[in-house]
């Protein structure tokens, strides 16, 4: 297993380079299934969840050539199989992305349950929803969705998704680029992973209109071709940076961001008191005063995102005040908490929300990262806090967060990453 050791108390300098974003790399790796050739994609990060996706995609009989760390050629035109690997499928969450991929392409699809949940309930029944209504047949059986159709071919329809799903949104548009006619998603989650899938798709041919907005309109075609795309930078990367400058303090340079996907989380931070000068892709962060307390709350694009609430919490820790963190997305996105406590943080959770008492510092602790984001925002408390942490499974970090250990260091941060002999690096449960 590896940990990660860090000495606290540095305030952060210097530049850190963003990478492609995780969550539209989960998406648009099933998506080349779609297409009937090549498609290159840059961009993409190197993380655990896109070697997963890879695996996953190698499995059933995808092409996949490594061009360089952070471009692949993906050639789908020659598929063995429409059933995932049971223990590939089951460890992300992303999986699912899988079904709607292979169901569009071929009228059938075998995936294993999504693995275990960290933050409450995560159902699926806004994808199934969508798929029934274009005429699928979706069952659960034997740990695996079974989802098929009569005729080999899904049929164009309207949906009205009940809650604003990004998972739903993504995988509606991916079986609605072959099916025969009109789909129309509305209610439709507006994040920019979802433009970035559809502007990929519409790269290699589909036809997707309303990407960004809450009604998204696709008129299906026969075929999609290959093609040349790269991913837009990650958010939750950038905002996870910006938020270590704001715990630690000091100045850094955060390069290759779309600023405009940043506004939701550069807004709070300047209402916290620190400095965020926008350039057309890179945003400068400096912290050097006291920060202030703010109240939060999570919601869909064009909201403060979910996947930034425990980094943004861990932050106003030690904001002078008394801040109200609101997380409406998820339940139960609070388990990082008791972790935060044990390094001196003042924190009573209540369901929904958090009531975070500013304290003066925080002490550096043995403490364990129980997901992805949460690992983040730990990862943002060691830096600030005074004297050393060590922060165990860290493979939920990894999943997300490119080379989080040199980036940091690059930034004068006291980290390394140690491996301890003997202890198991299997998590149970996979999301994102
Ligand atoms: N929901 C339903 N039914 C569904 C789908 C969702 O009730 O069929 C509910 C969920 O329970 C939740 C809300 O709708 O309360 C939003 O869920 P959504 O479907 O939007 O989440 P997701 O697609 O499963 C993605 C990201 C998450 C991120 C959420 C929200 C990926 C692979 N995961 O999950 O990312 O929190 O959107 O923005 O894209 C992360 O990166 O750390 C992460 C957890």
């Amino acid at each position: 297993m590896t940990k990660y050791m860090i000495r606290g108390g540095k305030p952060l300098f210097g530049e850190v380079t963003i990478s492609g974003a995780k969550n539209a790399a989960v998406a648009i790796i099933p998506a080349a299934l779609l297409v009937d050739g090549v498609c290159r994609i840059e961009n993409i990060p190197q993380i655990s969840d896109v070697s997963l996706c890879l695996k996953i995609l190698d499995n059933l009989g995808a092409q996949i050539r490594s061009l360089d760390p952070h471009t692949v050629e993906i050639d789908c035109s020659k598929i063995r199989s429409t059933r995932t690997e049971y223990e590939l499928a089951r460890k992300i969450r992303a999986s699912y992305y899988l079904i709607g991929a292979l169901l569009g392409r071929f009228g059938q699809a075998d995936v294993a349950m999504p693995g275990g949940c960290n933050f409450g309930v995560r159902p699926i029944d806004q994808h199934v929803k969508g798929f029934t209504a274009m005429g699928a047949k979706v069952v659960v059986e034997g740990g695996f969705i079974h989802a098929s159709t009569e005729t080999g071919h899904l049929k164009g329809a309207n949906i009205y998704l009940d809650v604003v799903s990004v998972g739903a949104t993504m995988n509606i548009m991916m079986a609605a680029v072959l099916a025969e006619g009109n789909t129309v998603t509305e209610n439709a989650a507006k994040e920019p992973h979802i433009v970035d899938l559809a502007n990929f798709l519409n790269s290699m041919g589909a036809s997707i209109r309303g990407a960004g907005t809450d009604t998204i309109k696709i008129t299906g075609v026969s075929q999609l071709r290959g093609g040349s795309y790269a991913i837009i930078p990650d958010q939750i990367e950038a905002g996870t940076y910006m938020a270590a400058v704001a715990a630690t303090g000091g100045q850094v340079l955060v390069k290759n961001i779309i600023p405009k996907h940043m506004d939701c989380i550069t807004a709070k931070l300047v209402e916290m008191g620190v400095e965020v000068e926008e350039n057309e892709d890179t945003l400068l962060v400096r912290r050097t005063e006291h920060l202030q307390k703010a109240n939060v709350k999570t919601l869909p694009y064009p909201g403060f995102p979910t996947d930034m609430q425990p980094q943004i919490t861990t932050v106003l820790t030690l904001a002078e005040g008394t801040s109200l963190v609101t997380e409406s997305v998820w339940n139960n996105r609070y388990r990082y908490v008791d972790e935060l406590k044990r390094m001196g943080a003042s924190i009573q959770v209540d369901d929904k929300t958090a009531v975070v008492e500013g304290v003066d510092h925080l002490t550096g602790a043995p403490i364990q990262a129980c997901d992805l984001r949460a690992g983040a925002a730990l990862v943002i408390a060691a830096l600030a806090a005074q004297g050393e942490s060590e922060i165990s499974c860290v493979q939920y970090i990894e999943r997300g967060y490119e080379n989080i250990v040199d980036k940091l260091r690059s930034l004068g941060a006291d980290i390394r990453a140690v491996e301890i002999p003997g202890e198991n690096d299997e998590l149970e449960a996979h999301i994102g």
